[in-house]
C-alpha cells in the first residue's frame, strides 16, 4: 500500500484563492488593504525564512505585511513597550500582529505574547485566546493546529470517535490540537491522546493511533514499527538535518518506510507548512473584517 500524500501546497493555494477575492472586498470597504504586522527578533535563519513566507502569501492575497526586525540585545520591557504601540496602532494601522517566536532566552516571551491585543493576536497565543479554545468557543485559533484540522477536514479524514495521538504537548501546537480534535463537530469528536518526553513506551501508545500527529521537533523520531497500519499520519515537525556538505529539511516521520503502511501522509516540506501560512492569513482577515464591522456599529 502507497498511503496518499496529504499534499498542504495544493490545499494552501485553494485558500489563498478563496481568500483573495474576499480581502479585496474588505479593502474597498475599508478604503485600505488589510495589514498584518510582523515582529522578528534577532537573527535566527529559520524564523527569517518563515516570516519571509508569511509576508509574500499575505501580498499574494493582498493583504499587506510589514516586518519589525529588532535586535537580539532587546529586553523584555522594551518588546513589550514596542508590541503594545503596534497594537495603539502608532505604527499604521495593525489588523492583525504576530510575534515570531522562538524569542532569545533572555525574554521573557510570555509577558510579550500577552501584550498583543487579543483581538489582534492572529496567533492565537495570547491567554485570552487560548483560554477561550479550551472552553470551546474559540476566537483565533493558533494557526498550525487549524491547518492540521484543515487538512484532516480537506482529505474527508473522519475524526469522529477515532483515537487521536499527538506526539508533543507545546502550547503553539500540541495542546491547541488536541482541544481541536476533542472539541464537538466535524475535525472533532476525537479521543485524544497527547504523549511527550516523560510519555513512557511511546510506540505502544502510537501504535493505538488512528490519526498520528508529530509535532515534536525530533527529526525521524516516528517510524514504520510506532505506525498502526491504515493510519492517518500528520507531520508536523521541520527539522534542518545535515546531509554531507548540505542540509536538508526533514519532519518527524521517517516519510519512506511509514508511507508503506499509513493510508494518509504528509509530507516535509509541502505538508502542514503551507497551511500554517494559509491559516494566519484566514485569521488576518477575520481580525479586520470584525475591526471593521466594530467600527460600523460604533457609527
Ligand atoms: N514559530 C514556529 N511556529 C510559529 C507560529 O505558528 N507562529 C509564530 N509566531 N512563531 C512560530
Amino acid at each position: 500500500m502507497t498511503a496518499q500524500r496529504l499534499d498542504g501546497r495544493k490545499l494552501a493555494k485553494k485558500i489563498e484563492h478563496e481568500l483573495a477575492p474576499k480581502v479585496a472586498a474588505l479593502a474597498s470597504e475599508i478604503g485600505r488593504p488589510p495589514r498584518l504586522v510582523v515582529v522578528l527578533v534577532g537573527d535566527v535563519a529559520a524564523s527569517a525564512s518563515y516570516v519571509k513566507s508569511k509576508a509574500a502569501a499575505a501580498k499574494r492575497v493582498g493583504i499587506t505585511a510589514d516586518v519589525f526586525s529588532i535586535p537580539e540585545s532587546t529586553t523584555t520591557a522594551e518588546l513589550v513597550s514596542t508590541v503594545e504601540a503596534i497594537g495603539r496602532d502608532e505604527h499604521g494601522p495593525a489588523d492583525g500582529i504576530l510575534v515570531q517566536l522562538p524569542l532569545p532566552d533572555h525574554v521573557d516571551a510570555r509577558a510579550v505574547l500577552d501584550a498583543v491585543p487579543p483581538d489582534r493576536d492572529v496567533d492565537g497565543f495570547h491567554a485570552v485566546n487560548a483560554g477561550l479554545l479550551s472552553q470551546g468557543r474559540p476566537h483565533f485559533i493558533p494557526c498550525t493546529a487549524a491547518g492540521v484540522q484543515r487538512m484532516l477536514l480537506d482529505a474527508g479524514v473522519e475524526t469522529r470517535g477515532k483515537h487521536a495521538v499527538i506526539v508533543g504537548r507545546s502550547d503553539i501546537v500540541g495542546k491547541p490540537l488536541a482541544l481541536l480534535l476533542a472539541s464537538r463537530g466535524p475535525g472533532g469528536d476525537a479521543t485524544v491522546s497527547v504523549c511527550h518526553s516523560h510519555t513512557s513506551n511511546l510506540k505502544e501508545v502510537t501504535q493505538q493511533a488512528d490519526i498520528l500527529i508529530a509535532a515534536v521537533g525530533i527529526p525521524q523520531l516516528i517510524t514504520a514499527d510506532m505506525v498502526k497500519p491504515g493510519a492517518v499520519v500528520v507531520d508536523v515537525g521541520i527539522n534542518r538535518v545535515l546531509d554531507g556538505d548540505t542540509s536538508r529539511l526533514v519532519g518527524d516521520v521517517d516519510y519512506d518506510p511509514v508511507s508503506t503502511i499509513a493510508e494518509a501522509i504528509s509530507p516535509v516540506p509541502g505538508g502542514v507548512g503551507p497551511l500554517t501560512v494559509a491559516m494566519l492569513l484566514e485569521n488576518t482577515f477575520s481580525a479586520a473584517k470584525e475591526r471593521q464591522n466594530l467600527s460600523q456599529t460604533a457609527e
